[in-house]
């Protein structure tokens, strides 16, 4: 066992710097991944950090070697002076609430009535308290990473954006992504309770401005103009929405796609069949909310069918076919 691992160490180090730096960059994506979206890291953190220490090193020494959606460029160097205005190309539209199953159903009611035919079937997540979050991605590279703002025109804040270890930099090469070369990936970013307490008692130690709730801070984490500061502030993404030029039948299909493209789910999301489902799943989340990491404010409830979703259509900011089912505050 000596001998083979001395031997291991010997091709390491006269392995060529750039197999190696590829090679170090796979295994901090992979422990990346396990560490930040699935929480179970099989190494320590140590051996992660030399591993980034290790690349960092390389790629001072071989410049040549960068590359954009290198670990190390999550934080780059300078600060901005402020942020560019980018245009949605599809707007980010907002929901309607909903605060019984009163309002459920007269929602329902108001469903069938313009889908008089339609089969119904619905797709139930929790609704994220945080930040809402638009993603480009060209050929499987993360682009450009903006947010709502008033739904048509958001500010690009990438430097930002590429900090959040959760949101993968370059997608694995999928057969999803041959046919969909630019996808765009919606999600809200969200700072845990535990990070809301540690920063506020931080905050409050060194006098400065100390944030309501775990939505305002996200919300002031990412319009920092210096992504060194972003990058110390815990921030998560869940990814709930997939943006693509083709066609696909499910909103639970963009669900499964988002997780096989090694995003964070809701892992309670459910296809409910009905309204009782709906009411059901309620429940559930309702009660262990309290026992979640982080803020939610209720449930998000589509019409699981997208082309329903789409003949639905959307009053004023609205799609028809959403509702925010919010829980008591
Ligand atoms: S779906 C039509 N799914 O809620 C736009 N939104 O009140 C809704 N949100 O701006 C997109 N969790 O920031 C969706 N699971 C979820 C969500 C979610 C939180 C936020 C989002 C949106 C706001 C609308």
């Amino acid at each position: 066992r000596v001998l083979c691992s001395f031997s291991r160490r010997l091709s390491q180090m006269n392995a060529k710097p750039k197999t190696r730096a590829q090679k170090l960059r796979d295994l901090i994506n992979k422990y990346r991944y396990q560490y930040h979206v699935l929480n179970k890291l099989e190494i320590s953190e140590s051996a992660l950090d030399s591993l980034k220490h290790e690349l960092k090193k390389l790629e001072d020494k071989h410049p040549e070697l960068i590359t954009p959606d290198s670990p190390t460029q999550r934080v780059e160097g300078k600060a901005l002076s402020r942020f560019r205005k980018v245009e949605h190309k599809v707007p980010m539209l907002s929901l309607e609430d909903a605060f019984s199953e009163e309002d459920i159903h007269a929602w329902e009611g108001r469903l069938k009535k313009i889908l008089p035919r339609g089969m119904f079937e619905y797709f139930g997540e929790v609704k994220f308290d945080g930040l809402a979050l638009s993603l480009v991605y060209e050929r499987g590279v993360l682009v450009r990473g903006a947010t709502r703002g008033n739904g048509q025109v958001g500010e690009d804040i990438t430097p930002n954006i590429k900090t959040i270890e959760s949101i993968p930099l370059r997608l694995e090469a999928a057969a999803f992504l041959t046919t969909n070369p630019r996808i765009e990936v919606r999600g809200e970013a969200i700072i845990s309770k535990k990070s809301l307490l540690a920063i506020t008692r931080e905050q409050k130690k060194t006098g400065q401005k100390i944030y309501a709730n775990s939505r305002n801070l996200a919300a002031g984490s990412l319009r920092q103009l210096d992504p060194k500061l972003v990058a110390k502030r815990n921030i998560e993404f869940f990814a709930y929405d997939l943006v693509t030029d083709k066609d696909i039948v499910r909103h639970s299909e963009e669900h499964e796609i988002l997780h096989g493209l090694f995003f964070k789910t809701d892992p309670y999301a459910a296809v409910c069949k009905n309204l009782e489902d709906v009411f059901k799943f309620y429940k559930k989340v309702s009660d262990v909310r309290e026992r979640f990491a982080y803020e939610i404010d209720g449930l998000v409830v589509a019409l699981n069918k997208n082309d329903l979703h789409a003949r639905a259509g959307v009053v004023g900011k609205a799609p028809r076919g959403s509702i925010a089912y919010k829980f008591a505050p």
